[in-house]
């Protein structure tokens, strides 16, 4: 199963994150090389959205994202 974080590029998740603040925190977090920019997830209602070993979440605050994502190594 991937390791990579996918990052929704969709039109929601780019207008609940315009200033890429969101996908920038991920980077900090996994790192720029884990980092994959990706379609629609489907989520669009709960944006912003990222896909993790298969599963799919809504992430709207970095907390929640720090909850998600393992640290950089
Ligand atoms: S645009 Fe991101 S889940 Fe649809």
């Amino acid at each position: 199963m991937s390791k990579k974080v996918y990052i929704c590029r969709g039109k929601s998740c780019k207008s609940a994150d315009p200033e890429k603040s969101l996908e920038k925190y991920a980077r900090k977090i996994v790192g720029k090389d884990k980092i994959k920019k990706t379609k629609c997830l489907g989520l669009c209602k709960s944006a912003f959205a990222i896909e993790y070993k298969g599963e799919k979440y809504s992430c709207i605050t970095k907390s929640e994202m720090e909850g998600i994502l393992p640290l950089k190594k």
